[in-house]
């Protein structure tokens, strides 16, 4: 598609049949959103911007692993297909990043009446300038068949739909079984150094919880050891402190 508002208004309130699995992507949006109604802004046919329509046939308890999901076989795809080493990683919970955390993108999931839209967007042909943010990185920054053009944004959304699709069935199949989280934190950077990572995690409503990351569960919560308590961590954001 050329310009839309955003990907993720392109699916109606009630998730038809119809639009399980449907993919839309466009050169530019208006007015891109991001996770806690936040802005998201990409320059015009530099990024992929992506909404993806789901209806799982799991119980509904078991969705909220989903975003996690799509952002680790994000990661596991690009550095599959494009880099040799760990180059692009998760941040929990959909921020797409590198080993420094510098972000090439993020995940916003929205439910939809039976279903739900998993959106996308990930930084590929810009240059540092062009970037919103200064803590953000693009693709082609870390990637010269992708700067070049020898690899096009084209084959990046077929690389990253084809790794989506594979972890998904896996995951309709078997849920986030043994593999399934072994994967993800394969990809993640805040569990990369598990039991080690310090991080700082703020709630939504203000509440903030600083302590050591010790796991995650197959629903997505994020397990923090801080005040002498496990915490469960549901919604927020995530600082790596060290
Ligand atoms: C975040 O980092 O907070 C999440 C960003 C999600 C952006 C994508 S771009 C495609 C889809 N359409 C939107 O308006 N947002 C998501």
């Amino acid at each position: 598609m050329g310009e839309v508002v955003s990907t993720q208004l392109e699916f109606q309130e009630q998730l038809a049949e119809v639009d399980a699995n449907r993919v839309v992507a466009a050169e530019y949006q208006s007015r891109g959103r991001g996770r806690f109604d936040r802005k998201f802004e990409s320059q015009r046919s530099l990024g992929l911007t992506f909404s993806i329509g789901l209806m799982p046939a799991r119980d509904r308890n078991e969705w909220s692993w989903l975003p996690l999901l799509v952002g680790s076989a994000i990661a596991e795809s690009l550095n599959d297909q494009l880099f040799s080493t760990n180059m692009v990683m998760t941040k929990w919970p959909n921020d797409i990043v590198d080993s420094s955390g510098r972000k090439f993108g993020g995940i916003l999931t929205e439910l939809r009446g039976d279903g739900l839209v998993v959106g996308i967007g990930i930084n590929v042909l810009e240059s540092g300038e062009e970037l919103a943010v200064p803590h953000a990185i693009s693709l082609a920054m870390v990637s010269s068949p992708v700067k070049s053009g020898e690899i096009s944004r084209e084959d990046i959304l077929a690389i990253l739909l084809e790794g989506i699709r594979g972890r998904y069935e896996h995951w309709l199949a078997k849920g986030s079984d043994e593999s399934e989280l072994a994967r993800y934190r394969e990809s993640s950077l805040t569990l990369s150094e598990e039991a080690t990572r310090e991080v700082r995690c703020e709630l939504p409503g203000g509440r903030v919880i600083e302590g050591r990351v010790r796991g995650i569960k197959g629903d997505g919560r994020l397990l923090v050891e801080g005040d002498a308590a496990l915490h469960e961590i549901q919604v927020g954001d995530v600082i790596h402190l060290r």
